[in-house]
């Protein structure tokens, strides 16, 4: 790994074992990109890679050379208005209306390591030999404003992050409209892009399309990163499948308004571009501010999708999640919200743990209702206390030590950016929410946002939050946002600051996790959004699990969970066996296939357990017992995606220890097929020299190589349900030693 600066050619190439990236400092100042891909030998000229010549029509950079023309270069951070018509990367108003800008190169700084990026989420190194970094420091004479692109390059993984920083040394005010974190332009764009899309209880659903000229792209305006399009995309070559071919992945660690976009040019260039929405976003840079972009994570596999998400899974499982529980098997976890919702009685909730505990489970999680006057969604948010003891005799502090009692860890659900109309805290602060003057804020579950944009309200939170957790044994929290953000007017800021709340109130959802996490150093967070709309890289530095759907029903949860691997790890996606017929769906599944769907995930329940027949619980017993054998793999080993939901009536996947010594391998069938044909499943990942063992088939011994290449015989009588639909096997295979 290494980066390196060369004076004759102006050039800087960014490389380790697996990827180059080379940036040329243009006549102009500007700065031009030379090469994005597989690594390619450091040498001290690639001057050639900047193509260049006379074109009708066309606006150059100086006159009398017409060589360089901004519209015809692959830029490296461009800007708008002076020759380059494509989409820009940044826009900046200034004191007098012009929103012209010119960038030029200052000088750069090579060092190890990577800086921490400051209130927002990023990637880090556990030592500076993990990375080397370079800072580029472009100015705006005319403006004193300075724009820092710094870029990092991993050393162990095919990985470049970028982000972005303007600083204003000048003497007028500029207000900053567009802050794009990344902005790179391809030489063609011969490419699929492919997006996680999707809604509530469908979340991440990928779909590909082919690249056409113009912008294309996805993003979210609702506050948060959204069940509707992931902060993400990937570019594919057209013959690329899950472990073949060139793909490069675009991810976003940020957790509000975002857009990924790909603009391509009638010359069949494509300018990929992801960061902060512009719209509704202003930015005003006084004299001495500075203002810091979230960070983009750029990945390049040769080995097609799944290449791309290992490297994406074991970056954010272990250079992005942070703290006790990163590394640590998680609790296998018993939550009541589909068995009770917030009608509970502490007796209802005790039988549900003890059963909980004579099953195996490690942690029983109190979800909604437990506080202020909460008996249906209309009232309590805001309240982070309990008032209502007729439901909880001994409070939170009483239950939680009758929990711990019988031998569990207890953890509570909190919405804390959200408030009901009726509670204490919006009857003392109703100008605490988010609200345009003189308009009637657009309600949504009956609840409405605080304004995070606003220290004093974070601190209100924080102080409640902070009381009850001190106060019983507390050992996780969910921290749930059940409605998106409309009407995003702070009552605290000027006119010319409303530009900035959006942004605002992620930090001050960033700051409160920061908070607690430091407090509360060992409660695991899970994070939430009515399901999986906040699902995404900024919130899994301060939780490192995630709620991925409200959707439970295993078939749907199959292709959900499929859809949400291209970017994120197992570790990362909280999994749970409900009940049946489902509440989404309606769907009746084999409680089989529910747990071999939830444990590619972090394993829990939530149905009332105490409802359970002997045989059933006899059933999850067994099930409970396989996942602790089993979590350490799930957790840590590489994970491959084998046959896709999405392209028809069979799923499949598998997750192979780093060593290759054991694996645990999934079918499903998604709808059963009349009169089909045999099945194979091929399996990946394995050593094909070693021998395994394939646990429960039969006594056979198969080679890594046959279990890829020829794959394991599903026979529809040892699926559950005999093949019918819905039916499902797990495979653990073990080497033999
Ligand atoms: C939405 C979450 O996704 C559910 O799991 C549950 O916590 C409810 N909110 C509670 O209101």
């Amino acid at each position: 790994m290494a980066i390196i600066y060369s004076d004759t050619s102006k050039e800087i190439h960014i490389f380790n074992d697996q990827i180059s990236y080379i940036i040329q400092i243009l006549d102009n100042g500007e700065l031009g990109n030379l090469y994005y891909g597989k690594k390619v030998d450091h040498k001290e000229d690639f001057s050639y890679l900047l193509e260049g010549g006379l074109r009708s029509l066309a606006v150059y950079t100086k006159e009398d050379d017409y060589f360089m023309s901004p519209q015809y270069t692959k830029m490296e951070y461009p800007c708008a208005g002076r020759g380059d018509f494509r989409e820009p990367a940044y826009e900046i108003c200034q004191e007098n209306g012009s929103r012209i800008v010119c960038m030029e190169y200052q000088g750069h700084e090579i060092y190890k390591g990577k800086k921490q990026l400051e209130g927002l989420p990023a990637t880090y190194v556990e030592n500076a030999e993990e990375a080397d970094t370079v800072e580029i420091l472009l100015t705006d004479k005319l403006l004193q404003l300075d724009c820092i692109l710094s870029y990092t390059v991993f050393r162990d993984y095919p990985v470049l992050t970028r982000n972005v920083r303007f600083v204003n040394r000048g003497s007028q005010k500029v207000a900053l409209e567009r802050v794009l974190s990344a902005s790179i332009d391809l030489p063609d764009a011969e490419y699929e892009m492919l997006s996680l899309t999707g809604a509530w209880a469908r979340e991440r659903y990928p779909k590909a399309r082919k690249l056409a000229h113009g912008v294309q792209g996805t993003g979210s305006r609702c506050g948060c990163s959204s069940a509707e399009f992931n902060p993400f995309l990937a570019l594919k070559r057209p013959g690329a499948s899950e472990n073949l071919g060139e793909v490069l992945g675009f991810s976003l660690v940020y957790s509000g308004n975002h857009m990924e976009q790909v603009c391509v040019d009638t010359c069949d260039m494509a300018r990929v571009q992801l960061g902060i929405h512009p719209e509704g976003f202003e930015w005003e840079l006084n004299t001495g501010e500075a203002f810091q972009s979230p960070e983009a994570v750029m990945v390049y596999s040769c080995q097609g999708l799944n290449g791309m998400s290992q490297t994406y899974h074991k970056l954010y499982r272990t250079r992005l999640a942070r703290g006790y529980w990163r590394d640590r098997e998680r609790p296998i976890l018993i939550n009541n919200w589909e068995a009770t919702g917030a009608a509970f009685t502490e007796e209802s909730i005790l039988r549900i743990a003890k059963t909980g505990k004579e099953l195996g489970m490690e942690l029983f999680v109190l979800d909604d209702g437990w506080f202020g006057k909460r008996e249906d969604d209309r009232s309590g948010l805001g309240d982070w206390y309990v008032t209502n003891y007729e439901k909880l005799p001994d409070g939170i502090e009483g239950l939680a030590g009758k929990i711990k009692k019988m031998g569990m860890r207890f953890g509570l659900w909190f919405e804390p950016e959200m408030v009901n109309k009726d509670s204490d805290l919006y009857r003392s602060h109703p100008d605490w929410i988010l609200c345009a003057p003189g308009r009637i804020p657009s309600p949504s579950r009956n609840q409405y946002v605080l304004d995070f944009s606003r220290p004093e309200v974070v601190a209100y939170i924080y102080g409640l939050m902070e009381k009850i957790l001190s106060s019983g044994d507390i050992s996780y929290v969910k921290w749930d946002m059940n409605r998106y953000i409309t009407e995003c007017y702070s009552a605290k800021k000027t006119e010319r600051e409303q530009g900035k709340v959006f942004h605002q109130y992620i930090l001050g959802v960033y700051a409160l996790y920061e908070r607690l996490t430091k407090a509360f150093p060992e409660i695991l967070f899970e994070s939430c959004s009515s399901g999986g709309a906040r699902f995404d890289p900024g919130m899994l530095y301060y939780a490192p699990q995630t709620w991925t759907s409200d959707d439970t029903d295993a078939m749907e949860r199959v292709r959900i969970q499929y859809g949400t691997s291209y970017v994120y790890p197992l570790s990362s996606m909280g999994a749970h066996v409900s009940e049946v017929p489902n509440q989404q769906t309606g769907r009746v599944t084999p409680l089989k296939t529910r747990a071999n769907a939830a444990m590619f995930g972090v394993f829990g329940y939530e149905l009332d357990l105490s409802q359970m027949t002997e045989l059933e619980k006899a059933e999850i017993k067994g099930q409970v017992q396989f996942v602790k054998a089993h979590r350490h793999l799930i957790q840590h080993g590489v994970f491959y995606r084998l046959l896709n939901p999405f392209e028809g009536r069979e799923a499949g996947w598998i997750v192979v220890s780093e060593d290759q010594s054991e694996a645990l391998a999934a079918y499903y069938q998604m709808s059963a097929e009349p009169n089909g044909p045999w099945k194979r499943l091929k399996l990946a990942g394995l050593c094909p020299e070693k021998k395994y063992i394939v646990d429960g088939e039969d006594a056979r011994v198969y080679s890594g190589s046959e279990l890829m290449n020829v794959g394991i015989i599903v026979k529809k009588e040892s699926l559950c349900a005999n093949g019918g639909d819905y039916s499902s096997k797990v495979y653990y295979l073990r080497e033999k030693a």
